[in-house]
């Protein structure tokens, strides 16, 4: 049941909700309960409004041109990514999925000097692009990269005495592990901490139950067990391809 009573000037695309699951507000201003569509104009205008620090841009365009560059979060995913760990004043953090490096950098921007992020990327190729940026943008003395599968350098970070010392993980490897990345990073990341898990809503095939290929089932069964799951609070956000911000209790 909604009880929210939005203004008249919104502007409502898609209607999700049938009256019936409003509560009765003043009948002048009673509305359905929607949720705007991101049209590639409103998309547009939402980018224009992003304040992309010069060498994230940089960095998307040296990437644009190479295989997986549509891997790379959108400039407002990492806008939040940032702004999540500024507002948990994180210190220590993790990536899982580095690519060429943009999410990454995104935070490491905004780590205060003593902070760190553990990178973990498999790919050495990509990496060299995102060492060569951090170097750029004078944060390499924040990076802990690690080369190598990300299940492996969780599993010695918790080896080497480090559980419940992290602020905040990003979750962007791979889709089949997400299960085991979360159970590691839940050893990992402190109470209060947050856990970001991206491509959530995997290109709308999760909704879609005609789509049953084993990445897509795989983020499906994620997302219903994260949803039960009281070791933590979620909130899954529509930026991007989807993110899920999970609070460790
Ligand atoms: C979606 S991209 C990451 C994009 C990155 N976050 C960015 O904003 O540019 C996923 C990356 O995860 C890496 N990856 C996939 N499976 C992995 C694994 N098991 N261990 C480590 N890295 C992995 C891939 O090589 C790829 O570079």
């Amino acid at each position: 049941m909604f009880i929210q009573d939005f203004g008249l000037d919104q502007v409502w695309i898609t209607d999700l909700f049938s009256l019936s699951d409003t509560i009765a507000v003043p009948s002048r201003r009673r509305r359905r309960k929607e949720v705007i569509t991101l049209t590639p104009q409103l998309y547009a205008y939402l980018l224009a409004n992003v304040p992309e620090p010069p060498i994230l841009r940089q960095l998307r365009q040296e990437t644009s041109t190479m295989p997986g560059s549509q891997m790379q979060v959108s400039p407002d995913q990492a806008q939040l990514l940032a702004m999540l760990v500024q507002i948990l004043g994180a210190q220590r953090c993790i990536e899982l999925g580095v690519y060429t490096g943009y999410s990454s950098l995104a935070v490491a921007l905004v780590l205060p000097e003593s902070g760190r992020l553990v990178a973990c990327e498999r790919d050495g190729k990509s990496l060299q692009i995102a060492k060569k940026y951090y170097e750029l943008a004078g944060v390499s003395h924040k990076m802990d990269v690690r080369h190598g599968l990300a299940a492996d350098a969780l599993k010695s970070l918790i080896s080497n005495g480090e559980a419940c010392s992290y602020d905040f993980a990003f979750v962007d490897a791979e889709k089949r592990m997400y299960k085991e990345y979360f159970e590691l990073l839940l050893q990992l990341v402190r109470v209060g901490g947050l856990i970001v898990i991206d491509n959530v809503l995997w290109h709308g095939k999760v909704a879609d139950p005609l789509v049953n290929d084993p990445k897509t089932v795989s983020i499906r069964n994620f997302n219903r067990n994260i949803m039960e799951d009281k070791r933590v609070s979620i909130s899954m956000v529509p930026v991007g391809d989807g993110m899920t911000i999970c609070r460790k209790r």
